[in-house]
């Protein structure tokens, strides 16, 4: 029995360790998500659909470095990626795949969310959900010019074809488990 308890106790120990980080890792969501859609709504509505593939391009790394503060990390992935740099490594992977899963199994993408301790970080992803201002460039229908233009940046694309509510991909957070923050 003893063993077990311990066993037991360390895992409690360490998810109540990690568990505040939790909610700092939700909170850092908000802000970068509603920056994203802000600019792609924005260049939408300045030059049309090219040309928001264009700022997608330009501004999307540059957004996510922008709320990478506070020891937090941030980034988007998927399994099915459009910009190679966001290729899930083996933890994202495995997540997405698990998300991939439930939400298949019933559960509404937007309420799929995990965190835990990794080597030393905190590692948190939260799913994205494909909704209609997406589809002009990640749907079923994509005009034929907006295809060239994410042709021309992303010869190798593998984020077309979703359909409303389903997993595009992830937030994905990491920070360093020691206090300080750098
Ligand atoms: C104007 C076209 C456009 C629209 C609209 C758009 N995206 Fe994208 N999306 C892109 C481009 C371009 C990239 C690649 C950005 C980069 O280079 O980092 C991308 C990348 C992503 C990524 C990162 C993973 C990957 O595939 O590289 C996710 C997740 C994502 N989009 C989700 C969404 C969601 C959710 C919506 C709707 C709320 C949306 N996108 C709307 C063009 C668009």
């Amino acid at each position: 029995m003893r063993p077990f308890l311990l066993a037991t106790l360390l895992v409690s120990t360490a998810a109540q360790a990690t568990a505040p980080w939790q909610d700092e890792a939700a909170a850092q969501i908000p802000p970068f998500a509603e920056h994203l859609l802000g600019t792609v709504r924005q260049a939408v509505t300045d030059g049309g659909p090219i040309a928001a593939v264009q700022a997608c391009q330009a501004l999307a790394p540059q957004i996510a470095s922008e709320h990478s503060h506070q020891a937090w990390q941030l980034g988007r992935t998927s399994l099915k990626v459009r910009n190679p740099d966001n290729t899930p490594d083996a933890w994202e992977r495995s997540v997405l795949e698990r998300f991939a899963e439930a939400a298949i199994a019933g559960t509404p993408v937007k309420e799929l969310r995990y965190g835990e301790e990794v080597d030393g970080e905190y590692r948190y992803m939260q799913a994205i959900a494909v909704g209609e201002p997406c589809m002009a460039c990640h749907g079923t229908a994509i005009k034929a010019e907006v295809q060239e233009a994410i042709d021309q940046y992303y010869p190798h694309d593998q984020a077309r074809s979703y359909q409303i509510g389903e997993l595009r991909g992830a937030f994905t957070l990491t920070r360093p488990l020691a206090q300080e923050t750098q």
